[in-house]
């Protein structure tokens, strides 16, 4: 197509994203000799029945998939002891995500999420023209329930947080979360995406409130990030209106068979479950050893505060040089963490020994460790 008729195609078109303010990052495509410890994933092969299970479904790749998810959902009811009606599978937690936003809100509405959370959170929001409107986590990442109830956000059409919580990796009791669910009369999104390396979860809490939505992934914590599987659990009337919106054939049929045999199979993950949990604890203390100050996690990654007078984003290209790769946020308080994915031993040893390389040159050579806002105004003083 000439360049004259793209241009004449693209301006015919709305932007949608643009008057939205939530078009794509630049940021490049991670590059496969890295050692990837930035998006939380499970690096671990699937164990064996559960890859032939994905081979047997190769297979049938000519046939259209399952309509809505039937069997998957059927075994979802099993596993987690609730009816097939308040179970919808997703292409991922991201796309229930999507979902709840499309069903629940209509421009001008608002939704709350206890911040720092999920930024995807925030793209959804303003792609639906809701407000999106940020409740800060209690003292020592404690969930504030009172606030919730009679803050801001007691008007909110639903309230939104994740326990583990992304980016902190904090973990709040789940007695707290019932409180909450128990005293508002707004629809709570409780997403579990990385419960399974945390002491407790939600899921006893489903059938006495029908104001809980609980959201589940196997990207995580069952190695399946690539194939996408992921649930929504809660009242059949409130899974209703999202199934209603759902994409038919939404998922594939290797993420619907990865799915069954990952529920029939989830004590095959319990050596996976044991390294991430034996790993987070050691990074935990090396980083501490390094200067890092790290809140201690339940989730599979660790949220650390580089050392005193060195910013989150010089630490995170200061990796990047030596091909490791951790997240940096640019969110207000953010500025002087890296968040960093518990990966395989042989990873985390890689990530430690250019951890210690990197504090110790920015010991020595302090030019090359750019100081943090506040330490360079201190230093003009
Ligand atoms: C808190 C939280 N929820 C949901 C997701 C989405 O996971 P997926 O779409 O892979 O199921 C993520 C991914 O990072 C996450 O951190």
């Amino acid at each position: 197509m000439s360049d004259a008729k793209l241009q004449a195609v693209l301006s015919s078109l709305s932007q949608v994203a643009k008057q939205l303010d939530v078009l794509l990052s630049d940021k490049p495509a991670s590059d496969p000799c890295c050692v990837k410890l930035n998006t939380n994933e499970n690096p671990f092969p699937l164990p064996e029945p559960i890859m032939q299970s994905a081979m047997a479904a190769l297979g049938q790749q000519y046939l259209y998939p399952e309509d809505d998810n039937a069997s998957l959902r059927q075994a979802a009811s099993e596993a987690y002891g609730v009816s097939k009606d308040q179970v919808i599978a997703g292409n991922g937690s991201s796309e229930l995500l999507g979902l709840i936003y499309r069903a629940f809100l209509v421009p001008g509405d608002r939704m709350a999420m206890l911040s720092p959370g999920f930024s995807f959170n925030r793209k959804l929001a303003r792609l639906q023209g809701a407000q999106f409107i940020e409740i800060g986590w209690g003292a020592d990442h404690s969930l504030p329930v009172d606030d919730l109830l009679l803050g801001p956000a007691k008007d909110a059409k639903f309230i939104l947080l994740a326990n583990p919580n992304n980016p902190t990796g904090t973990f709040v009791p789940v007695a707290d979360v019932e409180r909450l669910v128990s005293q508002s009369d707004r629809l709570i999104v409780l997403d579990e995406a990385y419960v399974d390396f945390a002491p407790d979860n939600g899921l006893h809490l489903l059938n006495r409130y029908p104001n809980l939505l609980i959201l589940r992934t196997f990207s995580k914590s069952y190695a399946t990030a690539g194939i996408r599987v992921g649930f929504g659990l809660g009242h059949p009337e409130v899974i209703g209106r999202l199934r209603e919106l759902q994409n038919v054939f939404n998922m594939n049929v290797i993420g619907q068979a990865v799915g069954i045999s990952v529920l029939g199979h989830r004590g095959a993950y319990a050596e996976n479950h044991k390294h991430i949990k034996h790993e987070r604890q050691r990074v935990t203390v090396a980083l501490s050893k390094l200067g890092f100050s790290v809140i201690p996690s339940h989730a599979n990654f660790l949220l650390a505060r580089v050392p005193a007078g060195q910013e989150g984003s010089w630490w995170q290209g200061a990796l990047e040089r030596q091909k490791i790769l951790v997240a940096f946020f640019e969110d207000a308080g953010l500025e002087n963490y890296i968040r960093v994915s518990i990966g395989t031993k042989a990873e985390m040893d890689e990530f430690l020994e250019v951890a210690t390389e990197i504090a110790a040159t920015a010991k020595e050579t302090t030019p090359l460790c750019r100081p943090s806002a506040a330490a360079a105004s201190a230093l003009s003083r």
